[in-house]
């Protein structure tokens, strides 16, 4: 069956994720071989040029999906019936810098492109937000669309999750695709909680299989925690392609679902679910039917866990404290 093409915006579209993910939307991987899209990239002025130049690229590969790429500096223009929003661009850390000091150098973006969202997007519009800080970001798109239902406004983890199945999979031998059930909690920036207690390897408990609490602690942790800094630190310039890969993955299964059995982990608003402040976003265990997420319930949570989750929610409310004295919110 042929669909209808889609709408797909992408902000930051000349950057380095950009360059990584315009080509793999264009060729079919974000929403499937029968659907046609349409691209939106979104810039600042100084950028437009560049992202001219993608568009060329882009053209020249002849993807039979591709039906049509339009560039704008106009956050209005580019969110004018858009179905998907991949909200990139902006400012990425550099070596050295924490995730907050970017609170306030880009929580001034993320509020016009949410009232651009709430003016213009098609009424299934489902937005993710990669720009860093990204849970923050997408908080206050959201407080910007009031007519937009909350529940369409995502912030990436799956990079977190991508990663930390990756570090499970080395350690016990594993491969990627027999581990299931692993979760990131909290915040996207070192303090998230990757939580294998409930991960399955092949169907048997992962942290059982690990049987190794200061591996856990003092490895698992703050390697996949502290992975964008080490990125940072080895390439020079923040992670791209697998973040790219993450955008692809996470939008991909939301539209189309995730498979029985296993979930994955996204940012999504709190409606309070493990004790989360309502409004807050904050990354859970999910799985999508039916195009929404839903965040997987019943959980027991131990201690061990519970206070990594806390510290990394008290980060989500100092942070959502900070852009409502800065007035972003
Ligand atoms: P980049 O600097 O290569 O590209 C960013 C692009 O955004 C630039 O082309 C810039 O012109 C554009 N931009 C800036 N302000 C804009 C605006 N108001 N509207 C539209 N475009 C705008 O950066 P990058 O490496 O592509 O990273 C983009 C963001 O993604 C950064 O915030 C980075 O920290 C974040 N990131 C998030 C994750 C995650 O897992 N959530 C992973 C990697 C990177
Ligand atoms: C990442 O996790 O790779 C990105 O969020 C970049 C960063 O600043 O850590």
């Amino acid at each position: 069956m042929v669909h209808a093409p889609v709408t797909v915006t992408v902000t930051g579209a000349a950057g380095q994720i950009g360059y990584a993910l315009l080509f793999r939307v264009a060729s079919g991987q974000l929403l499937g071989p029968e659907t046609p899209v349409k691209l939106r990239l979104l810039e600042i002025p100084q950028a437009v040029k560049a992202a001219e130049g993608t568009a060329m690229e882009l053209d020249d590969c002849a993807f039979p999906l591709l039906k049509g790429i339009d560039i704008s500096d106009d956050a209005r223009q580019a969110f004018d019936g858009v179905n998907v929003a991949l909200l990139v661009g902006a400012r990425p850390r550099t070596k050295g810098m924490e995730r907050g000091d970017l609170l306030e150098a880009n929580g001034g973006i993320f509020g016009p492109q949410g009232e651009a969202i709430n003016a213009g997007a098609a009424d299934d519009v489902r937005v993710l937000v990669v720009g860093n800080p990204a849970n923050t970001n997408a908080l206050i798109a959201k407080a910007h669309a009031p007519d937009v239902p909350a529940d369409r406004f995502t912030a990436m983890t799956r990079l977190d999750h991508n990663r930390a199945l990756s570090q499970l999979a080395a350690k016990t031998g594993a491969a990627v695709d027999e581990i299931t059930k692993l979760t990131i909690w909290g915040n996207h920036s070192a303090t998230q909680y990757p939580d294998i207690f409930h991960a399955e390897i092949g169907g048997k408990n992962a942290a059982e299989v690990v049987n190794d609490e200061a591996w856990l602690a003092d490895e698992f942790i703050p390697t996949v925690a502290k992975r964008g800094a080490a990125i940072i630190e080895a390439r020079g310039a923040s992670s791209a392609a697998s973040a790219a890969n993450a955008a692809i993955d996470h939008v991909h299964d939301w539209v189309l679902g995730t498979p029985e059995g296993d979930w994955t982990s996204a940012g999504l608003v709190s409606d309070g679910s493990y004790g989360v402040p309502e409004g807050l976003v904050s990354s859970f265990p999910v799985v999508s039917r039916n195009g929404s997420w839903e965040i997987v319930q019943g959980l027991e949570i131990n201690d061990f866990s519970q206070q990594r989750i806390d510290a990394s929610v008290q980060e989500l409310v100092e942070e959502r404290d900070t852009v409502t004295s800065l007035g972003l919110i």
